[in-house]
């Protein structure tokens, strides 16, 4: 199958294209039955010569001698008379000359011989061959006259070439046919590739976790039950998420009023090491539900996907760190242009970087694509404890902190929403994040954001 086209439209050109061109070889092949058949104009010629001949030869007085035979003798016919009777059987080419003859002459007895017995004679007259270019046919008739003398007849004919009437009318219904045959091609194929380039790009884009417009349902049958079942799956998945988006933010919303009051009441409590652990909780219990509010609303505004310089983009994350003091370092190409969802990319890098500068005082970035996938590549490493083993995949899980206490008292308070954000913007985009810890020490989370044909191309 290796040498059929991959694409859909290479195909369908090559079914339409292959299909015209094989059509009209079998049709050329359809006049391989007249191959080598006598050219028609030259076999009347033969005939009325042979005629003109058994006429005069019978009229003619037998004992005036035959030399005016000579007169029909040419380069390409040799005529003589003598009493040698040719009676045989015929093929059936050659009998229906003979019968031709016999209606015409009303001779009693014809015999023909195609081609000429290979004799001298009947060499000498097919050297016309190269002559004509044409393929040439040695023609024996022999017919009987009266007071029983034969007149003898070797004439060379052209015979019917396929290779070149074939190839004039393949050559002329080849460039009468091509061009509406390629404009039907162009059509079908246009109406069938459209809806699925449609359909594809569609389908980016909802990978990339951006909201979609119904596709328009058009094309053939089949491209049209598929865009139904793609827009029923779209509308199913988009209503699902909103439902669940919702669902969290009226949990998160409906917390905040007992949580406050809970606050009210801790802070009524006499002062006391009990009470302010009470209301450290109390705060970091807010965070989180402040938290994820935050993260149910962005997820609601479904932020648009554009075209942006991922190393600019990056560059901006690490400059709010350096702002704060922090080390920070960027290995990167000078430019790499990527679709995606800027603020939510954003998001998802800072929180990475602030876990490596959390837990590992110096990050260390570094970009690239992809030389075999164009898949863009980022890696965000520290030199901090790492994660044991067995928790790497953990950590993704919202809430989930390694030891909450050593992040609250000198590191900043977190809640463990972090990656697990980021993890879930990174593979809205059609990517995955993976942690693994350096042989060196430190930890490095590693992004993969898989290209897009359509837009990285440009890149
Ligand atoms: N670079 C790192 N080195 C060591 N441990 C890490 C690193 N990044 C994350 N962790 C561990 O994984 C846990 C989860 O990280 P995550 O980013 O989800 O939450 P967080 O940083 O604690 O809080 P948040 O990010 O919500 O402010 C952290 O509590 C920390 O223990
Ligand atoms: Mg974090």
């Amino acid at each position: 199958m290796k040498l059929l086209p991959r694409s859909l439209g290479g195909q369908l050109f090559v079914l339409m294209f292959g299909g015209f061109i094989v059509g009209n070889l079998f049709g050329t092949l359809g006049l391989w039955s007249q191959a080598g058949a006598l050219h028609p104009i030259a076999r009347e010629h033969a005939l009325s010569r042979t005629i003109t001949a058994y006429r005069l030869a019978n009229r003619m007085p037998a004992e005036g001698g035959d030399n005016w035979l000579d007169s029909f003798n040419t380069q390409v016919a040799h005529l003589w008379i003598d009493h040698t009777p040719n009676v045989r059987d015929m093929d059936e080419r050659e009998l229906s000359l003979a019968t031709a003859l016999k209606q015409r002459l009303n001779a009693q007895a014809v015999t023909v011989r195609m081609p000429c017995r290979r004799d001298a004679a009947s060499r000498s007259l097919a050297q016309m061959d190269n002559v004509a270019g044409d393929s040439i046919e040695c023609v024996e008739i022999d017919l009987a006259l009266d007071h029983g003398r034969w007149l003898h007849t070797r004439q060379s004919l052209p015979t019917q070439s396929l290779w070149r009437e074939g190839w004039q009318l393949l050559r002329f219904s080849l460039i009468v046919g091509i061009p509406p045959v390629l404009i039907l091609m162009y059509v079908f194929v246009n109406r069938i590739l459209r809806p699925t380039a449609a359909l594809t790009a569609a389908a980016e884009n909802m990978s990339r976790g951006e909201r979609i417009d119904p596709l328009t349902i058009q094309g053939p049958d089949e491209i049209r039950e598929i865009a139904l079942a793609f827009n029923d799956m779209q509308e199913r998945m988009t209503r699902f998420v909103d439902e669940r988006t919702r669902m969290l933010a009226a949990i998160s919303h409906d917390l905040r009023t007992p949580l406050t009051s809970l606050e009210l009441q801790a802070a009524m409590l006499p002062e006391s090491e009990e009470r302010d652990e009470m209301l450290r909780t109390l705060d970091e219990v807010r965070q989180m539900v402040n938290e994820t509010l935050s993260f149910a609303h962005q997820n609601a505004r479904g932020e648009a996907s554009e075209q942006v310089d991922l190393v600019q983009l990056m560059d901006d994350v690490l400059d709010r760190q350096r702002d704060l003091g922090h080390e920070v370092e960027l290995r990167a190409p000078s430019r790499l242009s990527y679709r995606c969802r800027p603020l939510a990319l954003k998001r998802a890098l800072s929180n990475l970087i602030e876990n490596a500068l959390r837990h590992g005082q110096r990050a260390e970035v570094s970009m690239r694509r992809d030389q075999r996938d164009g898949d863009i590549l980022i890696d965000i490493a520290d030199h901090g404890p790492g994660i044991p083993e067995h928790l790497l995949e953990r950590v993704f899980e919202p809430f989930f902190q390694l030891d909450p206490s050593r992040n609250r008292e000198d590191k900043g308070n977190g809640v463990g929403l972090g990656l697990a954000t980021a993890r879930d913007c990174i593979r809205a985009h059609g990517g995955n994040i993976h942690l693994h810890n350096r042989a060196s020490g430190g930890l490095v989370a590693s992004i993969v954001l898989p290209s897009h044909r359509d837009v990285d191309a440009m890149a």
